[in-house]
């Protein structure tokens, strides 16, 4: 056992939720908002692949575990080369998922449950199938400018058109593809399926308007920007700068080897959201409902990211996501963790809300990635902190990356030949509801993308009938957000060594709550004196991590001046109150 000096210095740095009064329109700055990944959560129909009406039967789901907003990833029409990320027709359901008496009937029993419903705004490109660029192609008026269309450079010696400039798509090759009826190139900067709009064009604008207030009036109560940094480019079309010189010569160029000044983080941007964002105040206006929020998908630098939070004059998102967190791997130190909560917290602007991700539909699962003590300690600082969390279908019961063999390979990342080992399945496998077949996913024989086989102990079910599992102390600590002291109170961080770290929650006349880690390895000991931050005679287990081995209410006295030594197993967190 090593016994951690009270000397070693807690580094504290103050920050300051301002409490507002409860208005409903502030429903999202203290929300949970759960990522349904849609054709993995639920199968209704029995075809194999999860659906809106499986959502709606699963509504009591979020309602026992205390999550207040759903955020649906596509369900529009399409053809599925990026998995919904490629619409055909914005206001269809695609048939796979349903209809759109499914949709509404899903909208009317979120609100039944007094929850929210957030839906994704894919608007930086469409599919290639869309009735829009099939008459783009053929120069039909006013859709013969919807799209990027460039000539050919020049043609090489077979005759073969040369793209205009050496801009690359996200997905692989040239972000230019050749079109053989309308004999010019249209600009992706996705998968060639995925021809981007033209957003400055005002017929284009006006359009996506329309997208906006359709869903306004179906119910909705806000959008995910997909993939905002990429809306515009370069009027003149300029190539972009190499930042790997000695592939200069050879070739083969990937994404990452340019410097992406021409095609990403324009500043148009921020007018355009701000535009669709006044649109959208206007029509709350006249139409009355609680806010609807703007989250933006937000893969940038600081300055960039910050920016999508707006100002008060010119408003952008309510919020960018915060990717800091998704990038945690062994080992994990409170140096780090620390470091990534205070990088959002320092830079984002006075008064905005913070909000925290640790896993997505792109990003391989916590649990894999560290361990599953990790990603339970991990979680249960990141339900402490102020503003919203962002919750991955699964990730309330500790799901893992899924088993999937490369025949059973669904998303091929744009449809690239060459990249079919670059897949993002093994964080999209089913839901583990239970230990029937299939996790009770499906009842169909086979599922879409293969059920992760530790699904027979790994599951809904059995965790929600135990004390101590994952999902117990994810609900327990959802009750503990909707505290005020949670919801508003001061955030302090301490550094206490290597591998501890604490986290206290005040508020004036409310309890404190202090969230205490040890991502390390070892025993570890402290004075809890050294680090409570209130004055105190007890302090309360409101819930932990099962192997930290401290009881739910159990009570500790305080006894001042004695040293009060706490032991803190490996990989363990506990969450204390100062409720007597
Ligand atoms: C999209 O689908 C709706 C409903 O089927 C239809 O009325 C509309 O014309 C379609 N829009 C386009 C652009 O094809
Ligand atoms: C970000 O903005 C700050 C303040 O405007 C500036 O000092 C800094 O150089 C910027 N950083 C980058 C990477 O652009
Ligand atoms: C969660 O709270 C319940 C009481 O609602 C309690 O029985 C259970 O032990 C707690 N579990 C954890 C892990 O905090």
């Amino acid at each position: 056992m090593k016994l951690t000096s009270n000397l070693i210095s807690g580094i504290v740095i103050l920050f300051f939720v301002f409490v507002s009064a409860d208005d409903s329109n502030d429903w999202w700055k203290s929300s949970i908002l759960y990522e349904i990944f849609i054709r993995s959560f639920k199968d209704s129909d029995g075809d194999g692949t999860g659906d809106l009406n499986g959502i709606t039967t699963k509504l009591d789901h979020f309602v026992h575990l205390g999550i207040d907003s759903i955020y649906l990833t596509p369900f529009y029409k399409s053809p599925m080369d990026d998995m919904g990320y490629d619409v055909s027709n914005y206001t269809e359901v695609d048939p796979m998922f349903g209809n759109m008496n499914d949709f509404e009937r899903l909208v009317h029993e979120v609100e039944n449950r007094g929850m929210k419903i957030v839906i994704d705004l894919v608007i930086n490109h469409c599919s290639d199938n869309h009735e829009w660029f099939k008459k783009s192609v053929n120069k039909i008026k006013p859709y013969d400018e919807y799209f990027i269309w460039k000539d050919a450079k020049g043609f090489d010696k077979n005759g073969e058109p040369i793209p205009p400039n050496n801009w690359i798509s996200v997905f692989g090759g040239s972000a230019w593809e050749w079109n053989a009826n309308r004999k010019q190139f249209y600009l992706h900067q996705f998968g060639r399926q995925q021809p981007d709009f033209k957003l400055r064009n005002t017929n284009v604008k006006n359009e996506m308007k329309k997208i906006l207030e359709f869903w306004f009036v179906k119910g909705v109560h806000g959008f995910r920007i997909d993939a905002p940094k990429h809306f515009y480019e370069d009027e003149h079309f300029r190539d972009e700068p190499f930042l790997n010189t000695k592939k200069h010569k050879t070739g083969g160029f990937t994404y990452n080897d340019f410097n992406h000044i021409y095609t990403t983080d324009l500043w148009e941007t921020y007018e355009f959201i701000n535009e669709l964002r006044l649109f959208t105040d206007q029509l709350q206006k006249t139409r009355g409902g609680i806010e609807r929020i703007f989250v933006a998908e937000a893969y940038t630098d600081m300055n960039n990211t910050m920016a999508y939070y707006g100002t008060k004059h010119f408003k952008v998102t309510h919020y960018p996501f915060n990717f800091g967190l998704v990038s945690l791997e062994n080992p994990v130190t409170a140096n780090e963790i620390d470091s990534k909560i205070m990088k959002w917290i320092t830079n984002m602007p006075k008064g905005e809300t913070p909000n925290w991700n640790l896993e997505n539909h792109d990003h391989r699962r916590m649990n894999s990635k560290t361990s599953k003590e990790h990603a339970t300690i991990i979680l249960m600082n990141v339900m402490m902190l102020p503003g919203v969390v962002y919750l991955y279908y699964g990730q309330e019961i500790g799901m893992m990356n899924g088993l999937v063999r490369f025949d059973q390979i669904q998303d091929h990342l744009g449809g690239s030949e060459k990249k079919k080992f670059i897949t993002r399945d093994y964080e999209r496998s089913p839901m583990q509801w239970d230990d029937t077949m299939n996790a009770g996913f499906t009842s169909n024989l086979e599922a879409y993308l293969p059920i992760d086989p530790t699904y027979w102990k790994l599951n809904v079910e059995r965790q929600k009938a135990e004390h101590n599992s994952f999902y117990t102390m994810f609900k327990n600590l959802t009750r503990l957000r909707q505290t005020n002291t949670c919801k508003y109170g001061e955030l302090k961080t301490q550094i206490v060594s290597k591998w501890m770290y604490i986290i206290s929650r005040t508020l004036p006349g409310y309890p404190t709550y202090y969230v205490i880690t040890n991502f390390g390895p070892e025993y570890e000991t402290i004075d809890l004196l050294d680090y409570i931050v209130d004055d105190t005679s007890v302090l309360t287990v409101e819930t932990s991590s099962a192997n930290s081995g401290y009881i739910y209410k159990h009570k500790f006295k305080i006894d001042n001046p004695f040293p009060n030594l706490f032991v803190m197993k490996p990989f363990s967190g506990v969450v204390l109150s100062t409720i007597k």
